[in-house]
């Protein structure tokens, strides 16, 4: 099941430790090449000539011994995945903190690789409000927990914190090697959490939406093999692209700005509706009676993508012709278009927005090239070529996938909304509920194809949820 897998195991200081002996021999006996890394506390529980005999291996502990051209935190880094386990309470602390000062840490905080934690405690350092902070930084951060069970503790109790049964370590492990890999070489643009719209230099117009459905979706696509593009209201320590926008107008400019090449665009930002028109540049001060504030609409951003895919379509369609009629020497030159007005209105359809990057040396190049005393024809073909290539890489096949969050009919809007933006796919998800959507860990869905088929995903964590959410669209 593990043949040729390479798997790095980390071990702490813990009591749990010695079980992780039997973990290493279930590696091996199915194929797996297993490296062992311990903490230097690790060792007051379990030897390192027992690992080193068990996993045939050298056992890294020390942050100073050279292996011939690497260091050695860079060295073991080259594995398939780290499985930290048992992971104590102060490993859990020091790896969301990014706290490097041990071998283990190090390595984990340059591990680019799937990491796989499965802590194990008594039961109140388990419950212990930091040890659950910790926790969820490193779930936000994309890292995989195994969760602690249930059961007789090894100080004498009954409790929450006992390390998961290598046999289900083993189980996990294989689990995430066969996290189907159907992204790969797909570039996805996704957005997440709430806008935020300044009234003044302190205070803004915000929703509940915590971004947690977008970060998971970019999670699993990343884990899935996509090259992930974030755009999110805050920033987000992940190993794919984040952008930060907090502003509905900022991710206009940033999604039309990273639009180019993407196969599939996930829009589940909260955008807010409207912003204030006048923004104060001084914090506004009590004037005595009522405040009004001004709001204009904001962007759709959804509907906007989508008219971009349509107008890109046809544009491509209607200079796909052209291309035969240029000579070799035309080609591969970026050129003016032959008047202002024209250039104007390529530029205002959307097409050159795509690609404003490439607008300055558009022109620069073809006055450089042919002065501008070129003939019409030659530049209506010229133009006609520049601008094809020009987008050549901007698909207008990407699959757009929005958000629907609603408090009453739920199905009925959804529906709706989908015809009236344009978009593939529609999540539609009840934020009337408390125990679900904005700012929950916890979401169930509708997905809403544009045919109006609709398929339930039953309530389950966000991760989950976005997992079934991008296997329902792409597999
Ligand atoms: C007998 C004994 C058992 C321990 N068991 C655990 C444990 O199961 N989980 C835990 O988080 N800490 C446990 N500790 C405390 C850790 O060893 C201690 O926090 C140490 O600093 C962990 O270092 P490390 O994370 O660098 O390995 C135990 C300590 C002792 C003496």
């Amino acid at each position: 099941m593990l043949e040729n897998k390479n798997i790095l195991i980390g071990i702490t200081g813990g009591i749990a430790a010695y079980k992780i002996c039997n973990l290493i021999r279930l590696y091996k006996k199915s194929g797996a090449n297993v490296r062992v890394v311990v903490t230097p506390n690790a060792l007051n529980f379990v030897t390192k000539l027992t690992l080193q005999t068990l996993s045939g291996n050298e056992v890294y502990v020390d942050n100073f011994e050279i292996d011939e051209y690497k260091p050695e935190h860079i060295a073991l880094t080259e594995s398939d995945i780290f499985v930290i386990a048992p992971a104590s309470a102060n490993t859990i602390g020091k790896l969301a903190n990014g706290i490097c000062d041990n071998l283990l840490l190090s390595t984990a905080c340059a591990f680019a690789r799937p990491i796989l934690i499965v802590p194990a405690m008594n039961e109140n350092m388990w419950n212990n409000k930091f040890v659950q902070e910790n926790m969820t930084k490193l779930k936000t951060a994309g890292y995989e927990v195994l969760e602690p069970a249930s059961g007789f503790l090894a100080c004498g109790v009954n409790g929450i914190g006992r390390m998961r049964e290598v046999e289900d370590i083993f189980e996990k492990t294989v689990a995430m090697f066969s996290q189907k890999q159907i992204l790969k070489g797909k570039k996805i643009l996704i957005t997440a959490g709430g806008t935020r719209e300044k009234i003044d230099p302190v205070r803004y117009i915000t929703n509940s939406s915590s971004g947690k459905m977008g970060i998971a979706l970019a999670d699993n696509a990343y884990k899935m093999g996509a090259d992930v593009t974030l755009i999110s209201t805050f920033g987000v320590e992940k190993p794919y692209r984040n952008i930060v926008t907090p502003t509905a107008l900022e991710m206009e400019k940033a999604v039309k700005e990273n639009l180019s090449a993407k196969d599939c665009v996930i829009m589940s930002a909260a955008v807010s509706d409207y912003r204030v028109e006048n923004v104060s540049e001084q914090k506004i001060k009590k004037q005595g009676g009522e405040l009004n504030l001004k709001l204009v609409e904001n962007p759709d951003i959804l509907k906007e993508i989508c008219q971009e895919r349509i107008n890109l379509a046809s544009h491509q369609e209607a200079v796909a012709p052209l291309e035969g009629e240029m000579s070799e020497g035309q080609r591969g030159v970026n050129i003016k278009p032959y008047n202002e007005e024209h250039r104007e209105a390529q530029y205002n359809s959307g097409t050159s927005q795509l690609c404003s990057d490439q607008r300055s040396t558009y022109v620069a190049e073809f006055d450089k090239q042919y002065g501008t005393e070129a003939n019409e024809e030659h530049r209506e073909a010229q133009y006609n070529s520049g601008i094809s290539q020009l987008c050549s890489d901007q698909k207008s096949t990407y699959v757009v996938v929005g958000f629907c969050a609603e408090s009453e009919n739920l199905i009925e809007n959804a529906k709706t909304k989908i015809q009236k933006k344009g978009c593939d796919y529609l999540i539609a998800n009840d934020i009337s509920r408390k125990d679900i959507g904005f700012n929950s860990d916890e979401n169930e869905v509708y997905i809403i194809d544009k045919s109006l088929n609709i398929k339930h995903i039953e309530k389950d964590t966000k991760e989950n949820i976005a997992k079934r959410i991008l296997e329902e669209i792409f597999e």
